[in-house]
């Protein structure tokens, strides 16, 4: 496999939501959403980009913003047989070519070398909390 053979997409039309689910359980990176659950979280997101090998998911990353000022980016991931070729990297640099002037944030607990390298600072605290139970929601 070589770079030129990943390709990119930001669109999710043809998504098989199940498939993705197989894929990112398979390589360890399901967070317990449901394929339709995946639907929705991507659906609507800002931006969401797709590395595709073969027309198959190798990468995922997506970003929620407000479309002017302030944007998170989730569900960053490339395939373990895909990983240490830029894949990340590109996918991170695609998203950024649409969110001018806004700030980015995200949350890692060991990827800060990517981000690093993507020009990510990092921040002294970092706040969360689940409200309620995590995936208990309307959106399934
Ligand atoms: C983190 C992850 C997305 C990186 O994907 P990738 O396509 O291999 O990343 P890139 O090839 O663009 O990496 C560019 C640089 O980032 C750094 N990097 C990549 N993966 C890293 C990791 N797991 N930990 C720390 N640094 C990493 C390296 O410096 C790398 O350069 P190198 O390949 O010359 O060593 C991938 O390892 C992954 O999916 N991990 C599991 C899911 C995950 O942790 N996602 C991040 C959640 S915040």
């Amino acid at each position: 496999m070589t770079k030129s053979e990943i390709t990119y997409t930001f669109d999710i039309s043809n998504v098989d939501w199940a498939r993705l689910k197989q894929r990112l359980q398979a390589d360890s990176f399901c967070n317990g959403r449901t394929p339709e659950q995946y639907k929705t979280s991507f659906t609507n997101s800002h931006t969401v980009i797709f590395a595709l090998h073969n027309q198959e998911i190798v990468g995922t990353a997506r970003v929620l913003s407000d479309g002017v000022c302030n944007a998170y980016v989730v569900d960053v991931w490339t395939q373990s047989t895909y990983r240490h070729q830029g894949i990340a990297s590109t996918m991170m640099h695609k998203l950024e070519e649409r969110l001018a002037g806004q700030h980015v944030s995200l949350f890692t607990d060991d990827a800060m070398e990517l981000y690093a390298k993507c020009g990510y600072k990092k921040e002294e605290v970092g706040m969360s909390k689940v409200v309620g139970q995590w995936l208990q929601n309307s959106a399934d």
